[in-house]
């Protein structure tokens, strides 16, 4: 089963939708498969993939809420790699008003969801700036909660604090969101005013991302055209942080088998006759790879029609 993590913040432009677009491409390098949700009406994410909703789907997110199209039929490839994205319209705003009628209201995005939550290894839901209807249906779907903060903007830093806030009373009903991390997005002249706000955001108990995104122009310049960083300047700086921050959420949601315990585990050590036995055979195989037997089949070189069994995804799908 994929994770379903929900990038929010109830503040605008605390980068929500930069880091949930570019992390799913750095994601989507590192070898994960990922899917992106654009739940936010003014469908922001969606621009930035490419996309016009209604005109280049068969279904966009307001569908796969209200039943009429199956998640698995909305889901669109994007021009990055390993990432897939369910595209949001204006019309997910009228859904919000139908569901605020209905009971469990805030688990039409996690229904709509499940049937397709193994097909990958992480899930990105791009919440709206608000804790109206989507807002809390990105938590409901939600096993982890990753909150951008621009450290420039006190507002953000506020929003970080409702959300964390709104995290613990959702929890409170019955949910289990685990805030995963805040992510520092963050200006380099800014240093001094930042370590403050750093300490502060340590005081509230939730944790911080080692990695800060650099707020830097290439990443506006990317936006301009309707691009990912990840696309438009892979070398960049920002490009290079957002796989750092991809790698450091792989190593939360998808932690290294306990290195300790493997260390602890005895080495089977081979009793004399068995390790006599092995060295024959082992000579025995070096002799045989040296005079191959005229009837047998060589192994076939990779070509690229042909090629090498591809590496074992890094992450286990229970
Ligand atoms: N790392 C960054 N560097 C520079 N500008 C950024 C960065 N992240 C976000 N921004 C800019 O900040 C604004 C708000 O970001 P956005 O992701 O749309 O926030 P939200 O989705 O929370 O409203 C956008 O104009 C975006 O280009
Ligand atoms: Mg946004």
């Amino acid at each position: 089963m994929g994770y379903v993590v929900a990038v929010s913040n109830d503040k605008g432009g605390a980068g929500k939708t930069s880091v949930a677009v570019n992390l799913a491409g750095a994601l989507g390098e590192a070898g994960a498969r990922v899917l992106l949700v654009d739940a936010d009406e003014r469908g922001d994410a969606t621009t930035l993939l490419g996309f016009d909703g209604n005109a280049t789907t068969i279904g966009t997110l307001a569908d796969v809420i209200v039943g009429k199209v199956p998640a698995a039929m909305a889901v669109v490839m994007t021009a990055m790699k390993n990432v897939w994205a369910i595209v949001s319209s204006p019309e997910l705003a009228g859904v919000g008003a139908v569901l605020a009628t209905r009971s469990g209201q805030e688990q039409y995005l996690a229904r709509a969801l499940a049937p397709i939550l193994d097909q990958y290894d992480v899930i990105l839901v791009d919440s709206p700036p608000n804790l109206e209807l989507m807002a809390r249906n990105a938590l409901g779907a939600a096993d982890a909660c990753l909150i951008p903060v621009k450290m420039t903007s006190k507002l953000t830093h506020k929003g970080a604090s409702d959300l964390a806030d709104a995290v613990a009373d959702f929890n409170e009903s019955g949910y289990r969101v685990q805030v995963v991390g805040i992510l520092r997005i963050e200006p380099p002249s800014v240093r001094k005013a930042a370590k403050r706000l750093t300490t502060e955001l340590g005081d509230w108990g939730v944790p911080v991302f080692r990695t800060k995104i650099p707020q830097v122009a290439v990443v506006e310049d990317a936006e301009a055209l309707s691009l990912p960083v990840m696309l438009h300047a892979p070398d960049s700086n920002a490009a290079r942080a957002f796989r750092q921050a991809a790698d450091e959420l792989l190593g939360l949601l998808y932690p290294p088998e306990d290195e300790a315990e493997a260390e602890a585990a005895p080495v089977a050590v081979p009793e004399a006759e068995e390790a006599e036995a092995l060295t024959e055979a082992l000579v025995e195989a070096v002799e045989a790879e040296s005079d191959p037997e005229p009837d047998r089949e060589p192994e076939p070189e990779p070509t690229s029609m042909n090629p090498v069994a591809p590496e074992e995804s890094r992450y286990v799908v229970n």
